[in-house]
């Protein structure tokens, strides 16, 4: 019974938590491309970032027999890369979506046919996604990836649109394939246009950087702002995000420094479809800490009207907060008394109710004559506490599992 309490309360608030969450200032990051960025796990255990992109699928199509190269995180050759499984579900608990991207700068990748694109999506499908085959044909392991990021540089634009929605016909309402794609930001998109057109694309980060003509330059943002408006008004469905070196060695020209980003790039918020900030990569931003001022940049004018929106938003979800704070009293509330209960009625058996008589926490001038006693009953309560919180994060993580098993698709070894 108090058990169920505890779970549902501590469900409710993460559910709350959830949805106070400000999802319009999303940070999407790139990582695999870097040694020396640190594990999966402990990039997501920064609490930074909404979606982990994996970089990169680089060789595929066209009877390319399909590799991952995750640079020297792991080696898929020897099947090296399957323990990321572990901390690909570890994001996935914190709510953080983790997308496979394809492509890049570098790879032998393409689309010959309309059935090359059925037979790319098949192989996404089973190994990555929530599709059926045998776990050695999953380079990841059996962590479900939540979609595909196209990061489509040196191909030919044939079919990649097919892929797409080949892709996009697997999302059902309990298990949803999330698709991005990763444009340069001269537009249209020389690779990815034809793909784009579809719509299916729930997120769009555009790189404004290595393309000189529509990316910050020389204190001049004019040419990145022309080039997000007329992005954003092309995305009919979906987010649009800024695409952005997170550091100065992060690509040989785009980086937008911080004061910059704050003072003259606000505006880009106000876009409807604004969805965030994609960064390249985590390595970069470990070393700058880029991303932390990416938070509150739409914000640093406090007369902008994105702000005021915010505070107004923040201000009408005080109640949930107030339902919160009730909530959990009255839950740990309900649990301290029943704890009460059950130890009183376990002293009276074990010393024959002495120990009841002896009970008194206030005494006048503070003067306590069962000082022991007391202490005592207060060293039994902290552990008691200590249990509590214990057994809730067991409750927690218990509720979390079967949680993140709902929709988790129908992959099973095969
Ligand atoms: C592309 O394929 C060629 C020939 O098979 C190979 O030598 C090269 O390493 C591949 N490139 C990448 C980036 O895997
Ligand atoms: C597919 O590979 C063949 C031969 O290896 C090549 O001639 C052709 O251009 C490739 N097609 C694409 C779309 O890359
Ligand atoms: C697609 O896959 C099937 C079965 O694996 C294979 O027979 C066919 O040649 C493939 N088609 C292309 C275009 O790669
Ligand atoms: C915001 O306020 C500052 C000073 O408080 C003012 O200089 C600026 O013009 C205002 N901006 C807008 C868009 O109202």
């Amino acid at each position: 019974m108090i058990k169920r309490i505890l779970h549902s309360s501590l469900l409710f608030l993460l559910l709350l938590e959830n949805s106070v969450a400000d999802s319009n200032n999303d940070i999407a990051i790139y990582w695999g491309q870097n040694d020396g960025e640190g594990t999966l796990t402990e990039t997501c255990a920064t609490g930074k970032y909404s979606y982990v992109i994996l970089a990169f699928l680089n060789n595929f199509g066209n009877g390319t027999v399909p590799t991952i190269n995750l640079a020297s995180h792991c080696d898929p050759l020897t099947d090296g890369c399957k323990t990321l499984s572990t901390d690909i579900k570890n994001c996935q608990m914190q709510g953080i979506k983790v997308l496979l991207s394809i492509g890049g700068a570098d790879g032998n990748y393409s689309l010959a046919s309309s059935d090359d694109a059925k037979n790319v999506s098949d192989y996404l499908w089973n190994g990555f996604l929530g599709g059926k085959s045998s776990p050695s044909s999953r380079p990841l392991g059996d962590a479900v990836l939540d979609g595909i990021d196209f990061d489509i540089e040196i191909s030919p634009p044939q079919h990649w649109e097919e892929l797409a929605r080949y892709l996009e016909s697997h999302s059902t309402p309990a298990r949803k394939v999330y698709l991005s794609a990763a444009p340069q930001c001269p537009f249209p998109d020389a690779e990815l246009g034809i793909a784009l057109s579809t719509e299916v694309f729930d997120y769009v980060w555009i790189q404004f950087y290595n393309n000189p003509g529509c990316e910050y330059e020389d204190g001049d943002v004019n040419n990145l702002l022309n080039s997000w408006n007329q992005w954003t008004k092309s995305v009919k469905n979906g987010k649009v995000l800024l695409g952005l070196p997170a550091s100065r060695e992060a690509a040989s020209n785009g980086y937008v420094p911080v004061n910059v980003l704050v003072t003259d790039l606000p505006a880009i918020t106000k876009s409807p479809n604004y969805g965030g900030v994609m960064l390249w990569t985590t390595y970069y931003d470990k070393q700058t800490g880029y991303s932390n001022y990416i938070r509150s940049f739409s914000c640093t004018q406090q007369n902008h009207t994105e702000c005021r929106g915010n505070d107004e938003h923040k201000a009408n979800k005080w109640w949930i907060w107030l339902m919160v704070g009730v909530g959990a009293a009255f839950a740990i509330t309900c649990f301290i008394l029943c704890l009460c209960c059950v130890s009183r009625r376990k002293d009276k058996s074990q010393v024959d109710g002495k120990l009841d008589k002896k009970i008194s926490f206030t005494e006048p001038n503070g003067v306590n004559p069962n000082k022991t006693e007391n202490i005592k009953l207060e060293e039994r309560r902290s552990n008691e506490v200590k249990v509590f919180s214990f057994e809730s994060n067991i409750a927690a993580s218990n509720n979390f599992s079967s949680i993140n098993k709902v929709g988790e698709g129908d992959f099973g070894p095969v």
